[in-house]
């Protein structure tokens, strides 16, 4: 790519030329410039400015000038050099012409990419004949006819699928062959571009881009490599360049020194079917031209199509890349990202489940608020398969709340502002307390609830020791081996067929008795060491305080629980031992998989869409270790498995995904991973490694989002303001 003369170029060269904009040097007065091919490409960082019958020439000196933003000598070799030029007599051509060239001569999209003054950074009013793209500096003093450019151009370039012609003054840069041969395979691609000086600092890993082809079709990319290469043959690994570079006043990289180099990954074509069709997506099967234009994507719509995205569902976050929001032409000019939540092309999503995690303090119960609102709008109603009545129901929200955060979705966020609330709901955010939110209490002996956080109605209940007959795992501590579990379900079966109240107090005192005892032992039911280890660990003193207590038994309130357009919180914060804290919520889990699960189920469970939320997951459904955890697990994932049938949707919180069992995370078709700082939790999400590595790094608010069935990967962030109370 090195110009002829450019390489006989001394370092001391090299180095006067990079500082020229900074220093008054007496210049020639330029002579007829004679553009090349490699002068128009490179822009205002052309080589031949320093060739040797060129030097560095009064054009060239104008264009440092424009750079600078310095005043030189008023000496007259300093005069613009189109005025010099025997070109038809310039019209200035505006932002306005480029982006509304007139006639076909105009249209004519020259893949010499016309922006070329853009790209070299000089936003301003170029001189240039009517009608052309053409910047004065590559606009070749030779060529009067467009027939005689030396660039191959595309005929009757129609201007994007969006009927806007592409914004020349925003390209980033050109898709280049210098370097890399363009190339795309089935399973791998090449594209290069070449980033001008000035729009370098605003391209990222990740940012994306479009690139258009001749028919209308576009390229959408991401920004997948970046790379600075040497404009110029030169040792820049010496002691001398780093210790003038280090003294260097302003800064020490001339960027014109350089090429700025992006590869972009190919994503998928957009294209429209027919000229109003509505704008689709297929795999990317051809590749752009070079020296086509690499711009930003400026419309929504090609953002969410390129990304697959859909436009309308549940509001999840607004689309990013490296923490910063995409910007669109469109209004609102961000872009976002929702979660399909209609029946077009099978189930709503949350029926496939879904999983938050981060480390602690990331924001997982500010994300979870913001999008669990989401459900409560009076218009989102699903339908239940096996329901008598075909009606669609709003879902009830069933929340696991270990600290005591989710009652104040009944108050509204008084930080919020009109402006909040204007933008919220231009995008379709829902915003504001629900009203319908209760809060469960289960009582406790020796515990009690403050219930200051909201002014939420609070219900009181009991969990009936009869709840054990069909669960017998719920007092079955863990540790507890399998022969005494199954000696367990022995003495429970008997006990509920005998014709004493089946409370738990009752329970102790008979299988403590001695002659209990000595009619399972004696007739080897079950052995001995066993029925002992069973008395001591079911007879446990936190049993005796959640059983039966005096308030209405859950099974008498199933109707005000799961209730259509209700959200039911059930707080544990306010009890202390773990065990009794994990007992309610199992409780709970149990009787919504079971009654959903059974043919014969309640009707309030079975013919209401659920969506349970289930903070710090990983406690009820880690990995499996013993027999009859396995079976509350596998019964767990298969209620995840007949989600979509059922109307059951998940939304699991967790900061050790880790440690949740494989076979419920294979049923997890949507996780928002907040920033994770355990390598173990980071693989266990198994997400692409380009994401993978991102994760460690993610901002509050920020997060990877992984749900194939919805979109491509992407990273979006949330709301920085809670729909609801947080505090
Ligand atoms: N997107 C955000 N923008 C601004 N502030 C946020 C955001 N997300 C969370 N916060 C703030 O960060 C703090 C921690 O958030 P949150 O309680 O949701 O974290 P968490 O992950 O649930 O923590 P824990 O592990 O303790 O449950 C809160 O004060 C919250 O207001
Ligand atoms: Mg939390």
């Amino acid at each position: 790519m090195t110009p002829g003369g450019v390489s006989s170029m001394t370092y001391e060269d090299a180095d006067i030329f990079a500082f020229i904009s900074k220093k008054s040097r007496p210049v020639s007065a330029p002579e007829k410039v004679t553009v090349s091919e490699n002068e128009t490409l490179s822009g205002g960082n052309s080589a031949s400015k320093i060739s040797p019958e060129n030097e560095i020439g009064g054009r060239e000196k104008e264009l440092f000038k424009e750079i600078s933003g310095s005043e030189e000598s008023s000496d007259p070799a300093t005069k613009p050099a189109f005025e010099e030029l025997p070109v038809p007599l310039p019209e200035t051509v505006t932002e306005t012409d480029i982006q509304n060239p007139s006639g076909s001569d105009s249209k004519a999209f020259s893949s010499t990419f016309s922006g070329a003054s853009e790209l070299s950074g000089l936003s301003r009013a170029v001189p240039a004949p009517a009608s052309s793209f053409y910047p004065e500096d590559s606009y070749p003093a030779d060529f009067s006819e467009k027939e005689e450019l030396p660039f191959e151009k595309f005929e009757d370039y129609d201007f994007g699928i969006s009927g806007a012609p592409p914004s020349l003054v925003e390209a980033f840069g050109i898709v280049t062959t210098g370097i890399e041969p363009l190339e795309i395979t089935p399973s791998a691609a090449t594209i290069t571009g070449y980033i001008a000086s000035a729009r370098r600092s605003e391209i990222r890993l990740g940012t994306y881009v479009v690139v258009p082809y001749e028919d209308g079709e576009k390229l959408f990319a991401r920004v997948g490599k970046l790379q600075y290469r040497q404009e110029f043959a030169v040792d820049d690994a010496t002691e001398i360049h780093s210790r003038r570079m280090l003294n260097a006043r302003a800064s020490p990289i001339n960027e014109a020194d350089y090429k700025f180099l992006a590869c972009l990954d190919p994503l998928c074509i957009l294209y429209r079917k027919k000229t109003e069709g509505a704008l689709t997506r297929r795999m990317a099967d051809r590749i752009p031209r070079p020296n086509t234009p690499i711009l930003p994507v400026t419309d929504r719509l090609e953002v969410q199509t390129g990304l697959n995205i859909p436009e309308e569902g549940v509001f999840l976050g607004h689309l990013s890349v490296g923490g910063e929001l995409v910007k669109t032409h469109s209004e609102p000019e961000t872009v976002a990202y929702y979660l399909r939540n209609d029946y077009s092309m099978g189930d709503p999503l949350i029926f496939r489940h879904m999983l938050i995690c981060g480390s602690t303090g990331t924001g997982k119960t500010f994300l979870s608020k913001n999008i669990l609102r989401q459900f409560m709008t009076e218009s989102n109603r699903y339908r239940l398969r096996n329901a008598s009545d075909k009606a669609r129901k709003n879902p009830c929200l069933v929340i696991m709340d270990p600290q005591d955060e989710y009652s104040q979705i009944f108050e509204d966020n008084e930080t919020l502002t009109d402006d909040d609330r204007f933008r919220f709901e231009s995008e379709n955010v829902a915003c504001g307390r629900v009203q319908s939110t209760k809060a469960f209490v289960a009582k406790v002996d020796g515990q009690k609830y403050p219930g200051d956080k909201s002014r939420a109605e609070q219900i009181e209940f009991t969990i009936p020791f009869s709840f054990v007959e069909h669960n017998s795992w719920l007092i079955a501590a863990t540790g507890m081996s399998e022969l005494q579990y199954i000696g367990l379900e022995v003495l429970l079966g008997d006990f509920f067929k005998s014709s004493v109240p089946h409370t738990y107090q009752n329970f102790i005192s008979h299988i403590e008795n001695e002659g209990t005892r000595s009619y399972y032992v004696d007739s080897n039911r079950i052995h001995e060491s066993s029925y002992d280890g069973i008395v001591r660990r079911v007879s446990s003193r936190f049993f005796s305080k959640v059983f039966d207590r005096d308030a209405t038994p859950i099974s008498d309130i199933v109707d005000k629980i799961f209730k259509p357009g209700q959200i039911s919180v059930f707080p544990t914060e306010y009890i202390s031992s773990p065990r009794i804290r994990d007992l309610i919520v199992l409780t709970i889990m149990s009787m919504i998989v079971d009654n959903k699960l059974n043919t014969t189920g309640i009707d309030a469970i079975k013919e209401t869409p659920i969506i349970l939320a289930l903070d710090e997951a990983h406690r009820y459904l880690s990995k499996a270790n013993g027999e009859h955890a396995r079976l509350i697990i596998s019964r767990f994932a298969d209620a995840a498995r007949q989600g979509r049938k059922e109307a059951l949707g998940l939304f699991l919180i967790t900061q050790d995904p880790q440690d949740i069992d494989d076979t419920v995370i294979k049923q997890i078709n949507t996780k928002l991973i907040l920033n994770l700082n355990n390598d173990a939790a980071i693989s266990s999400l198994k997400v692409p490694k380009e994401y993978e590595r991102r994760i460690p790094y993610l901002k509050k608010g920020q997060m990877i989002i992984h749900s194939p069935d919805n979109s491509d990967i992407v990273e979006i962030l949330g709301l920085s303001s809670c729909v609801v109370r947080h505090r």
